[in-house]
């Protein structure tokens, strides 16, 4: 996702070791579509190049206050209108110091005073440094002004002592980031999503399975987390790494989904079904592994709840969102479910296609509501597609 497109981010790096480590964040946050410019104190230019930060930005890299070579017209004024976010990180006890203090005798501590920017701040030094009354007062300070702080970490140090201080891993740094940016138009509600496939036990080595990855689910939490909402994922088999901070829960067979599904029904304001849930499942479980015996083996299979079907008898003002794997008719089908288990909208696609259905990382679908409108959406990525539907959802709520 281009998460940071068009967001202007200007990142303070003062003289910590863990400088090398802005490096990775810088890249990445390029990486989600954000213009980066970075300011280095003169402390940060002994532990990394500027042409270092300079080359990933594809922007000049200040330094100097008072500069022979000057990268922009009233520098510091430019550079403090430039940003939609100030970061700083590495941040050291001196610059928490200086900050939380104003005083301003460099170019990045002239900055923090002169932009309008919100200030986030990433400290990293020694334990007994982060720990000090000086640096713990300087940063509730900073806290009371509103800058938000990503907290340091525990870990060895540089200095060959294990404790807190470590500059946070850039991962955290930029989700801090993207959470920063990220539209609310969520906020408040509480959405549940269902993904991957359920699986049905045969006997203990042997299941029904199916091909479902997981990823369209998975995509969809992320996309309703990052419109504020609070997600709960449920999830049957998957290839992917569940989202950070959501309440995932892990099932097996579709009455195990039903239940964990009917536990939180309740309490959300929507529900997309995007687990492909086995319709059928064995009969008997047998308690030991079949041994081979005949030429033929029969296994019985009984039909599952239709979970879907069961929220749509008992929705309240609950919105419901089905998904239809179909491959002909889809429309008609996709209508037909819609009705029958009484859906708000369904996201159709015909499995046949290339790009799209189990597995890929695209899809070729069709959302179609309540009231007959069809939107056609053409292959693209299940992260795209999480979008439309989130964005759907959003506006109904
Ligand atoms: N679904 C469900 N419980 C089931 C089967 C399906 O909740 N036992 C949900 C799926 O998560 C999906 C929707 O119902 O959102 C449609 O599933 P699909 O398998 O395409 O359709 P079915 O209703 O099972 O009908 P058919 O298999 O005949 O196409």
């Amino acid at each position: 996702m281009n998460e940071l497109k068009d967001k202007k981010i200007l990142i303070g790096v003062t003289g910590g070791i863990a400088a090398y480590k802005v490096v990775e964040v810088v890249s990445r946050l390029k990486k989600l579509g954000a213009e980066v410019k970075v300011v280095m104190t003169r402390s940060a230019t002994e532990f990394i190049a500027p042409r270092t930060f300079q080359e990933i930005t594809k922007n000049p890299v200040s330094v100097e206050m008072f500069s022979e070579t000057v990268n922009y017209h009233v520098e510091h004024i430019a550079l403090a209108n430039f940003a939609d976010l100030v970061l700083i990180a590495p941040a050291t006890a001196n610059f928490l110091a200086k900050a939380a203090h104003g005083i301003a005798d460099d170019l990045l501590t002239t900055i923090i005073l002169a932009t309008p920017a919100p200030l986030m701040i990433a400290p990293a030094m020694n334990t007994l440094m982060l720990e000090h009354p000086a640096t713990k007062n300087n940063i509730e300070i900073l806290k009371q002004r509103g800058a938000k702080i990503i907290d340091a970490e525990t870990g060895l140090l540089a200095c060959g002592t294990s404790g807190k201080g470590r500059l946070a891993e850039p991962e955290n740094i930029c989700a801090e980031i993207v959470k920063f940016f990220a539209p609310k138009n969520l906020a408040g509600k509480k959405i549940l999503v269902t993904a991957g496939g359920t699986v049905e036990p045969i006997d203990p080595v042997r299941f029904i399975g199916n091909r479902s990855s997981g990823k369209m689910g998975y995509e969809i939490a992320k996309a309703a987390q990052f419109h504020g909402a609070e997600v709960i994922l449920i999830s049957g088999n998957a290839t992917v790494e569940p989202p950070a901070n959501v309440k995932f829960i892990k099932v097996e067979t579709a009455e195990q989904m039903r239940t964990e599904v009917l536990k939180e029904f309740d309490s959300v304001d929507a529900v997309i079904m995007s687990a492909a849930v086995s319709d059928y499942r064995p009969k008997t479980i047998y308690p030991q592994k079949i041994k081979k015996s005949n030429e033929n083996l029969t296994i019985e299979l009984v039909k599952n709840p239709d979970i879907l079907k069961e929220l749509g008898q008992l929705k309240k003002n609950q919105l419901l969102v089905g998904f239809a794997a179909e491959t002909a008719n889809i429309i008609s089908y996709a209508k037909d479910k819609i009705d029958e288990k009484n859906l708000d909208f369904i996201v159709a696609n015909d499995v046949t296609q290339e790009g799209a259905g189990f597995s890929v990382d695209t899809n070729i679908a069709s959302i179609i509501t309540r009231d007959g409108e069809i939107e056609n959406c053409p292959k693209m990525s299940k992260t795209e597609l999480a979008e439309k539907i989130i964005l759907r959802v959003a506006e109904r709520l």
